[in-house]
Order: structure tokens, then C-alpha cells, then sequence
């Protein structure tokens, strides 16, 4: 079921290559979930950041320079497409990694979760009004702010940063007495704008999917990435012509992190909920960022 893939197990035929799907930890690990659903045939890398965890406090230049590490790595593992699953660094990064691998010999086209989330969130919204909950970082890049308004420029989009909830997720603590009243917290500005879609801007966020909706109220309709950016790789790899070519039967697997492989390993399963398999620690080298 989940091999070790490398460079020559890829082959020539570009089709045959894996999609590569990196974040800041196992957080991005609910998005690749929605991808192995929708996109059985294909083969999948996923890099995990997990030693620099969390990047939700993080500068542009930093997550720039980050990004632009792991997709070195992900270029050797010959990726044909480059899908950033965390909301950080796609809404922060994502122009300067788009123009780093266009400026690549064979450099991948690069997918982010912000402009997918978004489009759905425009498409639900009733009332138009559109809450947000994201780290500090994704809040203060105004990304969900600047594609909601080439979409629909009367939606309004209400943000909240919340500094605190991804790092009580991956502790497992989210239904601690202390959590829920962090969510309590978080949802009350929403629920004063009175918004009826929020995004969950965050990957930790749909493993609280269910205790969100019971405080912001059933009449409240969440958008997660995992579904949203799914749709839009299944969309890019058909006009790009790079669907894998298999005929039945489901691709391979694997994972690569920088931090404890152990540690990756017990936490992931919780945010993949399918089985792990075969998890490499790699060192990531340093890389010159562009000017
Ligand atoms: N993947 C990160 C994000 O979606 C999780 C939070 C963090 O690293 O701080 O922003």
C-alpha cells in the first residue's frame, strides 16, 4: 500500500510522478486526507515541517525562505505538482514560491488552500458575510480578504486570529475545558457580525469541526481546505494532463518530516485517519532566496 518513493521509482513519464502536499507540522495531514479520498489513483509525498512547528506566528520571510526549502526537497522527489496545505504559508508565500518554480527548470505548477477555501465560502454565503478563524499570521496577511473581493467585492469577510487553538489541537486537547472556552472566545465576534459561512483557515481547525458548529449555530455553514483544494488538484491535474495513468487500484504514500519520526508518526494518525506507513526524517538544506 505506501511504498518509498524516490527519484527513479517516478519514472519518465510525468504523469507517473507524485503530488507533493507540505505544512508546518501533521496539520496539513487533514487535507492530504481529503486528497487520498478524492484522488485514489495518484501517488503522494507529504513533507511535514514538524520541527519548525508552529509557523502560525511566523514573518513573510521566514515562511518565503521555508517554502522555498521544502520545495527543494520536494523537486528531488520529482513532485509534478506542489500543493501548500498550510494556510500560513500559502497566504503568506505563495507568490514568491509560484515565481521561484517558474523560474525552475521543470519547477511544478504550485497550489494553495486560500484561493479554494475562499471561492467556496463566496459560493455559500447567503448573507454575505464571511467569518474567518486562522492564525495570527494568515490574519494579518489579508489573503482571504484580497481573493474574496476579486470574487464578490460586496462580501465582507470578518477575520479572527486565533494564537493559541492549533498548538491545544495537536496536543490533543481540544476538548479540554480550556479549549472549548478558547473556541467560545474565538466564535464570539463571528457571531456578533452575525456571518453565516466561516472558513476554517487553519489545517489543525476540522479535527474541532463538529464543536465549532455547535457554538456558532446549525444555520452556519463551515468551509474547510481539505474538500476545497481536492477539487481544484483534481481540476489542474486534468487540464495539465497529468492524471495518473493507472488503470485501477490505489497509488503509494509516504511521509517525510524534520523533526522525531515517532512523534510524527502517533500524532499523524489522528489528523490522517488512515494508516501512516513509512515516515523519513530529512534535513533540508539551505537555499538562497530570491531577490
Ligand atoms: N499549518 C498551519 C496553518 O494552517 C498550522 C498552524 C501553525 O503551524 O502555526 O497555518
Amino acid at each position: 500500500m505506501m511504498a518509498c518513493m524516490d527519484s527513479a521509482s517516478a519514472g519518465s513519464d510525468p504523469r507517473a510522478r507524485p503530488i507533493a502536499v507540505f505544512d508546518s507540522g501533521v496539520g496539513g495531514l487533514t487535507v492530504l486526507h481529503e486528497l487520498l479520498v478524492r484522488l485514489p489513483r495518484e501517488d503522494f509525498v507529504y513533507l511535514g515541517d514538524t520541527a519548525r512547528f508552529p509557523y502560525g506566528e511566523r514573518s513573510r520571510e521566514e515562511l518565503e525562505r521555508f517554502a522555498a526549502e521544502i520545495a527543494e526537497e520536494l523537486l528531488r522527489r520529482r513532485a509534478k505538482l506542489l500543493v501548500v496545505a498550510c494556510n500560513s504559508v500559502a497566504s503568506s508565500a505563495l507568490p514568491s514560491l509560484s515565481e521561484r518554480m517558474r523560474q525552475t527548470t521543470l519547477g511544478p505548477d504550485v497550489l494553495g488552500v486560500v484561493r479554494p477555501e475562499a471561492m467556496r465560502a463566496v459560493a455559500a454565503t447567503r448573507s454575505g458575510r464571511i467569518g474567518l478563524l486562522a492564525t495570527p499570521t494568515t490574519v494579518a496577511s489579508g489573503a482571504y480578504e484580497r481573493v474574496v473581493a476579486t470574487i464578490d467585492p460586496h462580501v465582507t469577510v470578518h477575520a479572527v486570529a486565533c494564537p493559541t487553538l492549533a498548538a491545544i489541537i495537536q496536543a490533543g486537547q481540544q476538548f479540554d475545558e480550556q479549549a472549548v472556552a478558547t473556541v467560545r472566545v474565538v466564535c464570539e465576534p463571528l457571531k456578533s457580525a452575525g456571518v453565516d459561512t466561516v472558513i476554517l483557515g487553519c489545517t489543525h481547525y476540522p479535527l474541532i469541526s463538529s464543536l465549532l458548529q455547535r457554538v456558532l449555530g446549525p444555520g452556519v455553514t463551515l468551509v474547510s481546505s481539505g474538500a476545497a483544494l481536492a477539487r481544484q488538484v483534481e481540476h489542474a491535474l486534468s487540464t495539465r494532463e497529468l492524471r495518473n495513468p493507472r488503470a485501477d487500484g490505489e497509488g503509494d504514500y509516504m511521509f517525510l518530516c524534520t523533526g522525531d519520526v515517532d512523534a510524527f508518526r502517533e500524532v499523524g494518525t489522528r489528523f490522517l485517519q488512515m494508516p501512516l506507513g513509512t515516515v523519513e526524517r530529512v534535513q533540508l538544506a539551505e537555499v538562497e532566496v530570491l531577490a
